[in-house]
């Protein structure tokens, strides 16, 4: 276990005790995140939710019976979320190194499988660290969410190799978490507080991008993404020069280019994601409004064939012939669009 490891145990396990005692504007309120999870947020216990400590909503649809891991699962708030939707035939895995999380978290498996109106238990909360995921099969999950977790993962090619091994083909990745504009200096990465606050190993775009291409994951698709402030007075000095993001991105194993190529695809959403019937967005460059036509490059058109989402798409096209690169905005896409000006709250 690194120093790194140490640090975050005693700031999760022992100097947090609850979200209000967080010193930036990192964790996301509730109000939020999108309208139809919230009554499903109502349903989780308050001590869990009172240590509800992510950046973001990671939470995607159609996930009925699906397999997902949650990566660094905290109390669980996200995981009992998850619950829900993936139903009594689901599974939700939930990954934590610090015992005093884990714990508040199998606290309350029964009382939501009965709230829930479950026969068994769908959940189950395991010790690990997210960059050894060793009791988890190859290929055996359908989603990976993590929600302001990987930033504070000191080998994040680590992270990222596990997640790449243990998802199915056509999985998808789908996370909340802070990223910044440069690399951090050594000192800040190592400053106990500033990791713990999730800034100190913040994502550096560039770096993250390099690292998903190793493995394969070429294209990471930037779903929200908002300036993150820093309030704190004795912590602002200290991080003024460097502009974070609280972002939520998604990324899916299967093959890809890594740019966005024109190929001449079009695809159309059929509205049958029940929460989506309007229009359903899979970053802020692919938007299908209910029964139009969209062109999209070939990577999304192999996405919206190849993942879970293809029973919502009628993707027409092939790739015999290269019309060259898919439109500048969608490759700029390509991994974390950079830092909207507007300064806004969270998430
Ligand atoms: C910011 S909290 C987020 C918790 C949860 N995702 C949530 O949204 O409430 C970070 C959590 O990640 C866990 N964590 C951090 N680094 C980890 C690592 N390398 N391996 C496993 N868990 C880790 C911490 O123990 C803590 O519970």
């Amino acid at each position: 276990m690194s120093q790194i490891h140490e640090d975050v145990q005693e700031y999760y396990g022992e100097t947090l005790k609850t979200n209000e005692d967080l010193l930036t504007s990192a964790c996301c309120p509730t109000d939020a995140m999108p309208a139809y999870l919230r009554p499903l947020v109502a349903n989780v216990h308050e001590e869990v939710v009172s240590k509800f400590y992510g950046c973001g909503s990671p939470i995607p649809p159609k996930l009925d019976g699906m397999t997902v891991l949650d990566l660094g699962s905290g109390s669980g708030q996200d995981c009992y979320v998850l619950s829900q939707l993936v139903g009594e035939n689901g599974k939700v895995i939930g990954v934590d190194m610090t015992d005093q999380q884990l714990d508040v978290a199998r606290k309350y498996i029964d009382y939501h499988t009965e709230k829930f109106g479950f026969s068994k238990p769908n959940i189950s909360f395991v010790k690990h660290f997210i960059e050894d995921l060793s009791s988890i099969e190859d290929a055996s999950v359908d989603l990976v969410v993590s929600n302001c977790v990987i930033n504070l993962a000191p080998e994040k090619d680590k992270v990222f190799a596990e997640i790449y091994r243990i998802l199915k083909p056509g999985g998808e990745l789908y996370f909340a978490d802070v990223f910044a504009d440069r690399r951090l200096s050594a000192e800040l990465k190592a400053d106990p507080v500033i990791v713990g606050e999730c800034l100190g190993g913040a994502l550096y775009t560039e770096d993250y991008r390099r690292q998903m291409a190793a493995l394969g994951f070429n294209m990471s698709y930037t779903v929200s993404n908002s300036v993150l402030t820093v309030e704190d007075e004795a912590l602002k000095p200290k991080l003024e020069h460097i502009n974070f993001t609280s972002q939520t991105v998604r990324a899916f194993k299967i093959e890809a280019e890594d740019r966005e190529e024109d190929y001449g695809h079009k695809a159309r959403y059929d509205g049958s994601i029940a929460e989506f019937a309007d229009g359903f967005t899979l970053d802020q460059n692919n938007i299908f409004a209910a029964g139009e036509w969209v062109k999209v490059s070939g990577n999304v058109a192999n996405i919206l064939s190849q993942s879970r989402y293809k029973a919502a798409f009628t993707v027409e096209g092939s790739f015999e012939a290269h019309h060259g690169g898919f439109e500048a905005a969608a490759s700029e896409a390509a991994c974390c669009a950079p830092a909207p000006k507007a300064t806004t709250g969270c998430c």
